[in-house]
């Protein structure tokens, strides 16, 4: 029987899940939501418009896969299992086919230090995973690799994965890192854009400790 505090915990991902689609970081339900809970976690069902999307539809799932057999989660469920496996940091996994993200990530892109924001995702670069077919234990390696020491990366020819130690974190970097892949495009437009240094965006990092969404 799923306690209150539960049941808020599942809607706060539905409420994500249509904040997603709203601000156009998504569309449809190619996106998918995960935050830890307990010693698994919670996770959205497979191929279900959020506007009809029940609390008691979210998947609770074990970190080693299992759930209940009448449940169906995200076809993405393994790598957000790895991820929070591998990031005891992590808690919320925002996974998304954001327009300008998904671009980049179709020419197999990364996203260079255009702007002093991309150290906002942990480093100097937003790093491209390579492809692997969607719902894979090959893409979930390639995405946990992309990620390491990171908190974004790109999927090629697929979208982006932002993760955060809550889900309003998690939620504000995914907006921000299509924000930079949309300057990004733009500045590609005009010519090839100048980068900052490493050492620049080190500087900017350092300097952001505790810059971004504060509310837990
Ligand atoms: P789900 O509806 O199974 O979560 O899949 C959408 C998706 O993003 C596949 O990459």
């Amino acid at each position: 029987m799923p306690t209150t505090k539960d049941r808020e915990k599942r809607q706060s991902i539905i409420d994500a899940c249509l904040r997603m689609n709203a601000s156009g970081i998504n569309q449809g339900t190619s996106g998918n939501i995960s935050l830890r809970h307990g010693d698994g976690m919670l996770i959205t069902p497979t191929s279900t418009p959020y506007e009809v999307m029940k609390p008691e539809q979210i998947v609770y799932m074990h970190l080693d896969g299992n759930h209940d057999p009448g449940q169906r989660p995200s076809s993405e469920w393994r790598f957000h299992r790895d991820i929070l496996k591998a990031r005891p940091e992590v808690n919320a996994i925002v996974h998304a086919h954001p327009p300008y993200s998904t671009m980049l990530a179709i020419m197999g892109r990364e996203i260079p230090p255009v702007h002093y924001m991309v150290a906002v995702a942990g480093g100097d670069t937003i790093r491209c995973a390579p492809y692997a077919t969607f719902g894979t234990q090959e893409l979930s390696e390639h995405a946990v690799r992309a990620l390491e020491g990171r908190l974004a990366c790109l999927l090629e020819h697929h979208g982006m994965i932002a993760i955060g130690s809550s889900l309003p974190k998690a939620m504000w970097l995914a907006v921000e890192v299509e924000t930079l892949a949309r300057q990004y495009h733009g500045c590609l437009q005009i010519g090839t854009p100048p980068l900052l240094s490493k050492e620049e965006i080190e500087k900017v990092r350092l300097r952001m400790a505790g810059y971004g969404h504060t509310e837990e």
